[in-house]
């Protein structure tokens, strides 16, 4: 195998022009503090040029959750993939150590590996043949005598650094410049006590959206500014007035302490016409705390007592995102009972269904003309201009 390169195709130049352009143009500044910021502005949301930039700067250039271990259970065991537009082949090699390669023969480009997941020996291209071992080093190359410098010990598959916690894999295409521990930093420390070596996947569930992936990151990262409007539901669960959020380098975590099942029942809720949706959400989140971990740029932890579910935000398009929802639930307890299992992932879909109708209806208004940035709240929304210091900081080279 081979070691792989930040470099990106489009070329330093002309990407170069392109940033400086859009330094001058975008009006966007990432140090302001919170109560003078203003979002970066809308053309960003749907700009292709931009689309292209992010992949570079930021999806390729940042820790990226691609699987979960026991999805590669044994030696050979593969999953194909993208990110940052770029596809990627996932495989357990002898010893079950993961590996991480861009699936792309090194001979005339054709993919290794086709199919989604499965199992394999060997990667025999199937273009002309060529075969790379589970640790991606070339072995045959048929009918290439004769050929002149050209040395087979660097023309093995391309490998991109792989890194776990617990469970789960994570890439980076670029030069990282912390460990994975440190870039999830303060999140290991915090989910220590909460037991979630005692959480098992359940099921996973993808919706493809019509908005920039951005406009769905925002929606997530308002500290429960839109929770008592779109999510009258789960309205009845969150004590909004202590909603709190934190930031801090690559994460941030928005958090609220739940209402006691007796204040809810006491009718102490803020929208209690929604008796039936308010029910199942009841039953669904409890425990003390909802907590909302977000990883920059595009990934998201929902934890309640017993229940996890993460959402990866996969960039389809300037306007088009689709939204991964992997559930997990505790091996234990009621949690781990069917009827709350289905009960709890009918409640996230209805939140989500919420949640995509709003994304929808801002992604058509950020193309008006008389709509160019807006502003934060300074009680709610310091995690959204978190995100966008980051992604400007990424984007106008300024990290
Ligand atoms: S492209 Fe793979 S062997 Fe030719
Ligand atoms: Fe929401």
């Amino acid at each position: 195998m081979t070691t792989g390169s930040s470099d990106t195709k489009n070329g330093g130049k002309q990407e170069g022009r392109f940033q400086e352009l859009l330094i001058r143009q975008s009006g966007f500044n990432p140090d302001l503090p919170l109560a003078r910021a203003k979002t970066i502005p809308n053309h960003w949301y749907w700009d292709e040029e931009i689309y292209e930039l992010e992949k570079a700067k930021i999806f390729a250039n940042s820790w990226q959750w691609i699987a979960r271990e026991e999805e590669l259970p044994k030696p050979g065991s593969f999953l194909t993939t993208e990110r940052a537009g770029e596809p990627i082949l996932l495989i357990a090699d002898e010893n079950r150590m993961l590996r991480a390669f861009y699936n792309i023969c090194r001979h005339r480009a054709a993919p290794l590996l086709s199919s989604a997941c499965g199992e394999v020996n060997k990667l025999r291209c199937r273009y002309h043949g060529w075969t790379y071992d589970l640790r991606g080093a070339l072995r045959g190359v048929p009918e290439f005598d004769g050929v002149e410098d050209f040395c087979r010990e660097s023309s093995g598959l391309v490998e991109i650094p792989l890194d776990r916690w617990g469970n789960w894999c994570w890439i980076h295409q670029g030069q990282a410049t912390s460990t994975l521990k440190d870039y999830l930093s303060p999140l290991p420390e915090w989910s220590l006590p909460r037991n979630w070596d005692n959480l098992r996947f359940c099921k996973r569930v993808a919706y493809d959206l019509n908005c920039n992936w951005k406009v769905y990151v925002d929606n997530y990262l308002d500290g429960g500014y839109h929770v008592n409007t779109v999510h009258p539901g789960l309205a009845g669960v969150i004590n909004y007035s202590e909603y709190n959020t934190t930031i801090y380098s690559h994460t941030s975590l928005q958090s609220s302490p739940l209402k006691s099942s007796t204040s809810q029942k006491d009718g102490d809720r803020d929208n209690a016409g929604d008796d039936v949706d308010n029910k199942a959400v009841q039953q669904t989140r409890i425990g003390d705390l909802a907590a909302y971990w977000w990883i920059y740029p595009n990934f998201m932890i929902n934890w309640y007592q017993g229940v996890l579910d993460t959402n990866l935000v996969l960039p389809l398009g300037p306007e088009k995102c689709r939204v991964v929802f992997d559930f997990y639930f505790d091996r234990s307890g009621l949690a781990s009972t069917e009827d709350f299992q289905n009960q709890s992932i009918q409640v996230a879909e209805q939140i989500q269904d919420e949640d995509i109708q709003i994304c929808h209806e801002v992604q058509r208004n950020l193309h008006s003309r008389h709509y160019s940035t807006g502003r934060f709240s300074v009680r709610r929304e310091i995690a959204g201009y978190h995100f966008h210091q980051l992604l400007g900081r990424a984007l106008l080279n300024q990290e």
